[in-house]
């Protein structure tokens, strides 16, 4: 089984990835969050820096490309490649609204015929490897019985399917009676994404999926960064490699962007997944939220290190209401 980091905007960044790397060493592949071509064809520098080979060694990255625009596409492609990568992801499943109002990841998906035209120039590029991250649909789970006659005209390297609609956002659960017609359906190879928070929901879709060779995590490794090594190993993970591994992050960013406040926002966003793995964690929480300042965020942290277990096996509840 192969598994993968999912691309998070704001979150797996190449700092993240490269702590992740250093103290857990367990992912075959990470996708870059979407780089969003635009017209000057010049990488933002935050997009640069974020996929340039000398901040991403030992590890296999795949930069991922959000556009509905094929030359777009394939101008960004070419950049990627002569940086040395062999391989691209297309969005098709980002559901913001912003996004989606542009025809562009998950709204995409509604305009099949757009979308066929954009991949047939695409896969133009017989020399770089092409994988699409896609939902099932955008309104209707139904769209993906279209979608996917579409998907087999190309040989996509890999079709990584997180089974919701754009409707769904991250409501409603995971449609496996759909992922299930995609594993019969696809005539190229099918990576499951999608709602893994503990070992028993990785074991229960193995177990429903056998012949899935590959899954995606997310939401469920930055909530607990040891859940691989739950699911490969069956060991849970030490505070003190959770603590080094925060502190490696919180001092990167501020070592890469030159200031505080910028760490301490990403450091936030990240206690909004990983809070959920700790024992009485409710005023913990609040004090890490409300920290001004890099003293009053260490002493949250450090209290909370100290006063709290990690709970055995414990994953991210996500509840969208
Ligand atoms: C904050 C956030 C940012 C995300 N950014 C991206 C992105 O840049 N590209 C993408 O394809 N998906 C993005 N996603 C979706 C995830 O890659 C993934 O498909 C989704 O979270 C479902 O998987 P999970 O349940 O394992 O988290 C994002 C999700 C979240 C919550």
């Amino acid at each position: 089984m192969k598994y993968y980091l999912a691309p998070m905007e704001g979150i797996t960044g190449f700092i993240y990835r490269n702590s992740y790397g250093k103290f857990f060493n367990n992912i075959d592949k990470y996708f870059t969050p979407f780089i969003i071509p635009n017209k000057s064809e010049n990488l933002k520098t935050r997009e640069l820096r974020d996929i340039s080979p000398e901040n991403n060694k030992g590890m296999n990255v795949v930069p991922q490309i959000l556009t509905n625009d094929s030359e777009d596409f394939i101008a960004t492609s070419r950049k990627l490649q002569q940086l040395g990568y062999n391989e691209v992801n297309l969005n098709l499943g980002c559901p913001s609204g912003t996004v989606v109002s542009k025809n562009r990841g998950s709204g995409f998906l509604a305009k099949r015929e757009e979308l066929d035209i954009f991949l047939d120039e695409i896969f133009k590029m017989e020399d770089i490897k092409i994988s699409i991250k896609t939902r099932i649909g955008k309104d209707s789970p139904d769209e993906f019985y279209e979608l996917i006659k579409i998907y087999n005209k190309y040989p996509i390297d890999e079709l990584i399917i997180h089974p919701r609609t754009q409707k769904d956002f991250y409501g409603n659960n995971p449609n496996l009676e759909v992922f299930k017609d995609a594993l019969s359906l696809s005539s190229n190879p099918v990576c499951y994404n999608g709602d893994i928070f503990t070992a028993g929901d990785h074991n229960k879709l193995i177990e429903a999926f056998p012949e899935v060779k590959a899954v995606m995590l997310g939401r469920g490794i930055i909530a607990n960064p040891g859940l691989m090594n739950l699911i490969k190993n069956n060991t849970n993970m030490d505070k003190k490699v959770l603590k080094d591994f925060h502190d490696e992050i919180l001092y990167k960013h501020i070592e890469v962007f030159n200031e505080d406040r910028n760490a301490l926002m990403r450091m936030k966003e990240l206690w909004g997944y990983m809070i959920y793995i700790f024992s009485d964690n409710k005023k913990y929480a609040k004090k890490i939220k409300k920290a001004q300042n890099l003293r009053d965020y260490n002493e949250a942290v450090l209290s909370l290190f100290m006063e709290q277990e990690i709970i055995e096996g414990a994953g991210l509840f996500y509840n969208e209401n």
